[in-house]
């Protein structure tokens, strides 16, 4: 099996770099279906969704546009709706079909209070595709997403775009913290 060493700790490979490509183009098929005939705003959460959004966009054949922001939330703020932005939205979201574009729901403590800040600011409807999701590490139902990539154990992985203390975003691979 093949190995990385981030910030002195070693990690093994869980997704190879094709197995990821075959999982992406799966959603993005999904959304394909679902939004036909309309024009969603995919919202890509930076940093960590900068590779699967791009993957993902490549393979979306409706009339879509995509947005950045990102977020800080936290436990008190998140609870009551609000989150810090750390770079706003940059386009209006009224009466437009959101796509959030995620690379991990954990807790989903970020995606419980963004989803509700989107609502609040009148958006038509609001679902959220994530990478990958840990369901038994989840507190806040609402931020199941609809579109998964996969779903895994509740383990620290990095790759794709996710980080360890910031590094390890630009590894094509997905890899697991090694036991
Ligand atoms: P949540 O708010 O608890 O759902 O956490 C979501 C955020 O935590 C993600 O957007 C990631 O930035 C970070 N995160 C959670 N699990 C991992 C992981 O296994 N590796 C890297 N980052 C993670």
């Amino acid at each position: 099996m093949q190995s990385v060493t981030v910030n002195n700790l070693v990690f093994d490979e869980y997704l190879s770099k094709e197995e990821i490509a075959t999982l992406v183009a799966q959603v993005a098929e999904r959304i394909n279906t679902d939004y036909a005939g309309r024009e969603p705003l995919f919202v890509c959460v930076l940093n960590g969704a900068f590779m699967y959004a791009s993957d993902l966009l490549k393979h979306i054949t409706l009339p879509a546009e995509i947005t950045f922001v990102r977020l800080k939330s936290y436990e008190g703020t998140a609870t009551t709706g609000k989150v810090n932005m750390l770079i706003p939205l940059q386009v209006p979201i009224q009466d437009r079909d959101i796509i959030i574009v995620e690379d991990i729901v954990d807790t989903g403590l970020t995606m419980h209070g963004f989803i509700q800040y989107l609502k609040e600011e009148g958006a038509r409807s609001v679902e959220l595709t994530s990478f990958l999701f840990k369901p038994d590490a989840l507190q806040y139902p609402d931020a199941t997403p609809k579109y998964i990539g996969k779903s895994i154990p509740t383990a620290f992985v990095v790759g794709y775009g996710l980080d360890y203390d910031e590094k390890g975003r630009n590894l094509e691979s997905l890899y697991v913290l090694k036991k």
